[in-house]
């Protein structure tokens, strides 16, 4: 094998990695747009763009221009301050979408902790503690979180956890009769993945989405997209 940066190789991960992933055998070290390159300068195309958060690809210009001017400038004040840039970029949010406030996290999974948080704490507040549980699909995945493995319904992310968080119930993803029969007044939140990820890159019918919606309309409950 040739020269590798830092030493390291992919055997490296096997030997000092918690195996909670299962990575490709090579590493990439470098990025551009859509071409990545491994540590013996191997070229491949990257279409998995970070499952999906790469937007923009690997460092653009611009991105790192503005990454770079900030690291030199400030780099971590803690959350007893806030800043101008998160507040220029949650202004730009809230004018260009339905949503009025804005609350950033560094993930996913946290982003999903939170809808489910909101969504229990919102019903209680406003129609009592019974109205607690959650509806999603079996196969969806929402995070690695113990309640957004719970709210995901894939048994491999939970086994071995429990007890897990209660009131969750799964239903078939596109399954309009079983939404029908689970979606009632004691429905929190409703959440749906519209493009089904790890279950095998499904859209959801625009007919079950509409379902969705109006039951919830029907049953005062939150329907939570959880999407890219
Ligand atoms: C639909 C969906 N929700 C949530 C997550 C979790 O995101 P993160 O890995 O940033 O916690 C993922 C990650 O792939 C996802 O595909």
């Amino acid at each position: 094998m040739a020269a590798v940066e830092g030493g390291v190789t992919r055997q490296t991960f096997d030997e000092v990695m918690v195996p909670v992933f299962a990575p490709a055998s090579f590493i990439p070290v470098k990025g551009k747009g859509l071409e990545v390159w491994d540590q013996e300068g191997r070229r491949y195309l990257d279409l998995s763009a970070g499952i999906a958060v790469l937007a923009l690809g690997h460092t653009p210009d611009a991105v790192v221009d503005a990454l770079t001017e900030q690291a030199k400038k400030l780099w971590h004040i803690s959350n007893y301050f806030t800043n101008e840039p998160v507040l220029e970029l949650a202004r730009k949010l809230v004018n260009a979408t339905f949503a009025d406030k804005v609350f950033f996290c560094n993930s996913g999974g946290e982003a999903n902790e939170a809808a489910f948080k909101l969504a229990r704490k919102w019903a209680q507040d406003n129609y009592g503690p019974q109205k607690n549980r959650i509806v999603s699909c079996f196969h969806a995945f929402h995070g690695r979180t113990l309640f957004t493995v719970s709210v995901g319904g894939q048994e491999k992310y939970t086994a071995g956890f429990e007890p897990l968080p209660q009131k969750i119930d799964h239903i078939g993803f596109n399954d309009i009769e079983a939404a029908k029969a689970a979606i009632k007044d004691d429905v929190c939140a409703v959440v749906v993945e519209p493009v089904q990820g790890e279950g095998g890159i499904l859209p959801a019918d625009p007919a079950y989405l509409q379902t969705l919606r109006q039951l919830c309309d029907q049953h005062n409950a939150l329907l939570v997209f959880d999407e890219v």
